[in-house]
């Protein structure tokens, strides 16, 4: 059994470089936050993604946006918003609960922090949670919209929210729609306004594309046979030793600890600490290289499912695609005619399940390798991290900017981070041309047909 693999623990301790965000002004070791909050991939708290957030929830800095020409202004601004902090669902509730009775009852161990779980630490979750928005998740987006406003204050404005031009689409699950009204409720208390109520649309097309596209139904969401990367990562040698750690640190045999066991362990440290923030008992049955681990398994997963791992994950987002880019030629169209834009902000409010495949299906986060059950050790420096591209919260907009003279420029920003568009490398800046952008992708907008792309057979004469 003790094979090359087993020399490749020891190099582990190293830390993934994490460093490289703005502003990095928190120390390493605060004492309420988890050594390994870093890790919890869409479990994850977006401070983490942004950690000058954590001393001033309210910070922005306009200067990381710099436009070609000082007379470049924006005329449209679209924003596709995950919901922010949620319950667990259902069924991660029972695996929790199942786990936490396994360490009341058989944990032998003598750590003071077992014996908090043991005798202090009440197991609060209940089924009836069922991935509701929690508080924190509603502050989460009231303060994303307030930061928002102040980094795009001629766009996010109250006169423009007075006038109805800025839209609000979602998800038409509850904490989909409690996201989009906390986002709202953050601009009506910035702005004290106090009599007018903003609606919005339902869009399950748009936000939940992902249950409508059968192919990828069939081949991918509901085919047990498609995670087979994933089923042979969590039976292989770096996910059994994370088992076999936590076994030892709670003092139970090793057989008890099953792959439930050990997700549901992560998950109470991440919930505990997404939704209360508090550094829980249960973050001590985790060290950092275990967490990278579980970091990976879960990243193996997504990128199977929602990722580059399968065409049809990202083309079952060539819907949203087309109405985003439609938005923007609509901008574009209006301006040049001299005319006001009609639509001047779009916010969506949907889920890590939407924006993961439109991130793929426009190449951000994609590595020369695939990730898969071989090449953990390989795949430490990997861009595909769910836990820097989807916390709660997390968002992607993009900007239009019309800087005269028929010169439109299209900024991308992903959790308020001006990116650039991948493979558009000819560009200096950030900033692109629109019509580079969309020369770019002219495949994709030429094509990429949600109904075509997602039919589960062709027709003998399309194959
Ligand atoms: C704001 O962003 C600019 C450009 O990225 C950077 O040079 C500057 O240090 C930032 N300011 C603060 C206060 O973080
Ligand atoms: C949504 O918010 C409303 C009021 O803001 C609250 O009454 C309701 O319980 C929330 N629903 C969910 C599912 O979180």
């Amino acid at each position: 059994m003790i094979t090359l693999w087993g020399n490749i623990f020891i190099p582990f301790t190293i830390i993934t470089g994490l460093s490289c965000f703005r502003h990095d002004v928190v120390p390493e070791e605060n004492p309420n936050i988890p050594p390994i909050a870093k890790y919890f991939c869409t479990k994850g708290r977006y401070e983490e993604v942004n950690p000058y957030l954590i001393e001033d929830i309210l910070a922005v800095n306009r200067s990381i946006l710099q436009p070609p020409a000082p007379q470049c202004h924006e005329i449209h601004l679209t924003a596709i918003i995950r919901h922010g902090t949620r319950y667990p669902t259902a069924k991660n509730v029972k695996k929790m609960r199942k786990f936490y009775n396994l360490v009341r009852s058989s944990a032998t161990g003598t750590h003071n922090w077992l014996r908090e779980i043991q005798n202090l630490w009440a197991m609060w979750y209940t089924e009836d949670m069922d991935g509701r928005l929690v508080q924190k998740g509603v502050e989460d987006l009231k303060h994303l919209a307030i930061r928002l406003s102040k980094l795009f204050p001629s766009m996010i404005s109250e006169e423009k929210l007075r006038n109805g031009l800025i839209k609000f689409i979602t998800s038409s699950k509850h904490r989909c729609v409690n996201s989009t009204l906390s986002f709202q409720a953050g601009l009506t208390s910035l702005w004290d306004i106090a009599d007018v109520e903003f609606g919005h649309e339902m869009n399950d097309a748009l936000m939940r594309f992902f249950e409508l596209c059968h192919k990828f139904v069939q081949e991918v969401d509901s085919n047990p046979s498609a995670m087979t990367e994933l089923d042979k990562f969590s039976k292989g040698l770096e996910m059994m030793r994370v088992q076999q750690k936590i076994a030892d640190r709670l003092e139970v045999p090793y057989n008890l600890i099953t792959d439930d066991m050990v997700e549901a362990a992560f998950y109470l440290c991440a919930y505990e600490f997404a939704i209360k923030t508090v550094n829980s008992p249960w973050c001590r049955l985790f060290d950092e290289v275990d967490a990278q681990v579980m970091e990976y398994a879960i990243d193996l997963k997504q990128f199977w499912k929602r990722g580059y791992g399968y065409d049809i994950n990202s083309k079952s987002s060539c819907i949203l695609f087309h109405d985003v880019f439609s938005r923007l030629d609509k901008a574009v169209k209006e301006k040049q005619s001299g005319e006001q834009v009609s639509e001047a902000v779009t916010v969506q409010v949907g889920h890590a399940e939407t924006l993961l495949p439109l991130f793929t299906l426009l190449g951000f986060f994609k590595d020369t390798d695939p990730l898969t059950s071989a090449n953990y050790a390989t795949q430490t420096q990997r861009s595909f991290r769910t836990s820097q591209m989807l916390p709660y919260a997390a968002n992607f907009v993009m900007v239009l900017y019309d800087c005269g003279g028929g010169d439109f420029r299209l900024q991308p920003l992903l959790n308020e981070n001006p990116v650039a568009f991948p493979g558009l490398t000819n560009q200096q800046a950030s900033m692109p041309l629109y019509q580079d952008v969309k020369q770019h992708y002219s495949d994709l907008l030429n094509g990429c047909d949600f109904e075509t792309e997602c039919q589960l057979f062709k027709g003998p004469s399309e194959v």
